[in-house]
């Protein structure tokens, strides 16, 4: 049963890999609005699971509820379509197009009206922090300032959901910085709900937003930085080498 506030739910969702079982049987909701951190040890099954919400992979069991739809069956621009949007740490820019004619480009795919393109443009830029740079050409933006053009170009497509996989790698401390802080002013300012993986653990505790581990495919514990950091389990499989 759907509550009023929930977004997204998935129920025993499970995917093999031959004789490997990368999720196994995995019960996860996320309220509307709300951020929600991933984390676990390398090949604990985080990647499998955004790919099967987004629908990039197709579960072996089990289902997926969205905005109280099961979206189990639906293709990835069907979900795209619902709002359900994932960022790919592989650029999709265009690299000679200015950052504004990348926004452009998204924009024009949704049909938004002809005389409200430029404003929806530069409020998409402006969420994104950008709107100084919006004539600079792609290739040219820092590392961080493509990562959140990238973000940007989601937000053009009517997000709703976004799945960010690692979006910090590769950056700068105070890239990560801004990164978290772009994260949180979506949440607060559009009331976006995120799933984000992450290995930086600064990262995850600033964002101050409950953390699901995963370990071995199954979910090991769900709660606060605060709980999790001190969760015993936690520790031994996952955070005690960091
Ligand atoms: N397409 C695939 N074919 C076969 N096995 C796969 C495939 N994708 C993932 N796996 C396996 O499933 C398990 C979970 O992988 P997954 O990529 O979801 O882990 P992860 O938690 O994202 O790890 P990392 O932190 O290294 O990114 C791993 O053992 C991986 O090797
Ligand atoms: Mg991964």
């Amino acid at each position: 049963m759907k509550t009023a506030s929930e977004l997204l739910r998935t129920e025993g969702l499970t995917k093999r890999f031959r004789g490997l079982v990368a999720n196994d049987s995995i019960d996860f909701t996320l309220k509307a609005g709300e951020l929600r951190c991933v984390i676990g040890p390398n090949g604990a099954g985080k990647t499998t699971l955004i790919s099967m919400i987004s629908g990039h992979q197709q579960p072996s069991n089990g289902a997926i509820w969205f905005q109280g739809q099961n979206i189990t069956k639906l293709s990835i621009i069907e979900r795209a379509r619902r709002g359900i949007s994932r960022k790919f740490q592989t650029p999709t820019l265009f690299d000679n197009l200015s950052a504004y004619e990348n926004v452009e480009l998204a924009v024009l795919r949704t049909g938004c009206p002809p005389r409200k393109r430029r404003s929806r443009i530069l409020e998409v830029l402006d969420l994104v922090r950008l709107v100084d740079l919006a004539d600079t050409t792609a290739s040219t933006l820092s590392h961080g300032q493509r990562q959140w053009l990238e973000v940007g170009l989601l937000l053009a497509n009517d997000a709703i959901l976004l799945l960010l996989d690692e979006p910090t790698a590769g950056m700068t401390v105070e890239e990560t910085a801004s990164t978290g802080r772009l994260i949180r002013r979506l949440g607060q300012e559009l009331g976006l709900s995120a799933i984000i993986i992450e290995h930086d653990i600064n990262f995850i505790r600033n964002l101050q937003a409950p953390v699901t581990v995963l370990h071995l495919g199954r979910v090991l514990v769900e709660g606060s930085f605060h709980d999790i950091e001190h969760d015993e389990q936690v520790r031994s499989v996952y955070l005690g080498d960091q």
